[in-house]
């Protein structure tokens, strides 16, 4: 079987990440010596490019590194992954990116990122990659907005088409010079900054769809509602999907996850609805396990997790219908 080749360019980080009961009010230190601290690739675009060979692409990756131990031990492991790093750039200049996360015991997060390489990355850095002939183009919002606004124009010289994981929020994004898009896929913070509209009801969501819709030339908009689900919209109908039960360890990577699950599983079906119930069960597997880019789910994994829990769906329905006839 041929994979399909997917091209991501965007960000990577070095990810320093603390656990911690409840992270400290202003000006207070807590001291946690349960769960110590641990130093892993992460970086939104990182997360998503090892999604996308776990589930079976073949993904070229393009980011830009610092010169520095951090940035050679991130292309070591992108190599591990089966990623195709040949376009990676590296910058002599600022170290490779940083961020530092808490996560909670509930599993939410709190991130900041030194953006560091990542904001080096210039709208000709893009230029070489589209050498490679990708099958689809696939970006979010963490390197400067010129570069994306390119790389899209690329993509759309080429017919190539376009995937955005709208993370992390940045108001200044001028969406409006984007091009054509295929997927446009916000998170609940992402959609109240680009629209206003606060996406906490089915009635608020479509507003907020609509109001996108004026602002992005997408064929779909895939709202990202946490443990809520996901919000689908067409253009003309919508679609919810609910969070799966899972036990919430850590959302870290969660939106990467799952923007890529569906970008995947929607160039190899073509069937966004089909997508979207994918990627839910692959960002289920996700915020079940710890960190960011180590969270991420095989496609054996997912493909086990769907087929579960629709066994258990079945049997859910035949004791309902068995309850119902017996009364
Ligand atoms: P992050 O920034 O942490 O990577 P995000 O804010 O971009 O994530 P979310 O909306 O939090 O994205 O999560 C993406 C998807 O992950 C959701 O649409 C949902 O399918 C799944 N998800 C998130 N949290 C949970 C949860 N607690 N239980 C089950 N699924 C979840
Ligand atoms: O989406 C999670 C990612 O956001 C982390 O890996 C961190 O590096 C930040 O980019």
């Amino acid at each position: 079987m041929i994979k399909k080749r997917v091209l991501v360019i965007s960000s990577a980080n070095i990810d320093f990440v603390q656990k911690m009961r409840r992270v400290p009010y202003s000006g207070e230190t807590v001291v946690e010596d349960t769960s110590g601290y641990s130093y892993i690739p992460g970086g939104k675009g990182a997360n998503s490019a090892i999604a996308f060979s776990r589930l079976g692409a073949d993904c070229v990756f393009v980011c830009k590194l610092g010169k520095d131990a951090n940035g050679r031990r991130l292309i070591s492991i992108y190599e591990k992954e089966g990623i195709d790093t040949r376009y990676i750039l590296e910058d002599p200049d600022h170290p490779t990116g940083l961020a530092s996360i808490l996560v909670e015991e509930n599993g939410k997060n709190r991130i900041i990122v030194y953006p560091g390489a990542n904001f080096a990355f210039a709208p000709e850095d893009t230029e070489e990659a589209f050498n490679c002939y990708p099958d689809a183009l696939y970006m979010q919002l963490e390197i400067p907005a010129p570069t994306i606004i390119e790389a899209t124009r690329r993509a759309n010289a080429a017919g190539i088409p376009v995937f955005i994981d709208a993370g992390p929020a940045n108001v200044d994004f001028p969406l409006e010079q984007l091009g054509k898009v295929e997927v446009f896929s916000p998170n609940e913070t992402e959609t109240r900054v680009f629209t206003g509209i606060t996406p906490n009801s089915e009635e608020n969501c479509l507003r907020a769809c609509i109001k996108l819709a004026s602002m992005v030339d997408a064929k779909y908009i895939v709202l990202k509602l946490g443990d809520k689900g996901c919000f689908l919209y067409d253009g003309k109908e919508y679609y919810t999907f609910p969070a799966e039960q899972v036990e919430a360890v850590d959302t870290t990577a969660a939106g990467d996850v799952f923007t890529a699950a569906l970008t995947y599983w929607y160039l190899e079906k073509g069937n966004i609805l089909k997508a979207a119930d994918f990627a839910g069960c692959a960002a289920g597997i996700s915020v079940s396990r710890e960190g960011a880019s180590p969270s991420v789910p095989t496609l054996s994994e997912v493909i086990a997790f769907a087929r579960n829990r629709n066994e258990q769906r079945n049997q859910e329905q035949a004791a309902a219908e068995e309850g119902e006839s017996a009364e």
